[in-house]
């Protein structure tokens, strides 16, 4: 299939949601030392833009995790394919990721790291699918809410193509 990305959001409008983001960030946590989580693959141009935004000592971390379902759908089997690499007890976690579509993904996360007792937990994500929810998800930090459709670029992909486009786009067939 030969797709043709086209620009939905475009790298001003992403660098001044992410601003807004940091800022909002900065007004929670100022005086403490939050842990940012970045769900891998996606969430990592998101993140590296939102830590340089953010006056804020943050520490980082990364998961990764997968799912079972097709190039464009969450199965409900996720599973952590790589964990942190230090303890979270009593830390103030904010984990990012780059959208929530089904929710499927990033509450598995959270469930997960729930158990590991932080202090708290806030998730920032760049972007929201709601109509696509299949659990429930509450997003502290969030830069677009989007219909549904699927979106490429700024670190998403579709099957590992397109995560270098520097703006958010939607993919039209090529005839
Ligand atoms: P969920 O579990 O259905 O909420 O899906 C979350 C994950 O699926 C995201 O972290 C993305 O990696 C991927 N995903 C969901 N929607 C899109 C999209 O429109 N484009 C690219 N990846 C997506």
């Amino acid at each position: 299939m030969r797709w043709h990305p086209k620009v939905l959001i475009g790298r001003n409008e992403i660098e001044d949601a992410v601003a807004r983001l940091a800022s909002e960030i900065q007004r929670d946590y100022r005086g403490k030392q939050p842990l940012l989580i970045g769900v891998l693959k996606g969430s990592f141009v998101f993140m590296a833009d939102l830590i340089r935004q953010l006056d804020l000592p943050v520490e980082l971390d990364f998961a990764v995790l997968s799912s079972y379902g097709s190039a464009k759908e969450t199965s409900s089997r996720v599973r952590l394919v790589q964990g942190l690499t230090r303890p979270i007890r009593d830390k103030d976690i904010i984990v990012v990721e780059d959208i929530v579509d089904t929710g499927l993904t990033v509450s598995f996360l959270l469930d997960h790291l729930r158990s590991k007792k932080p202090a708290s937990m806030k998730l920032c994500a760049l972007m929201d699918k709601p109509s696509r929810r299949r659990v429930l998800v509450p997003i502290d930090y969030l830069g677009f809410t989007l219909p549904d459709r699927f979106v490429v670029g700024y670190g998403l992909d579709l099957d590992e193509r397109f995560r270098y486009l520097p703006d958010i786009c939607l993919l039209e067939e090529q005839t």
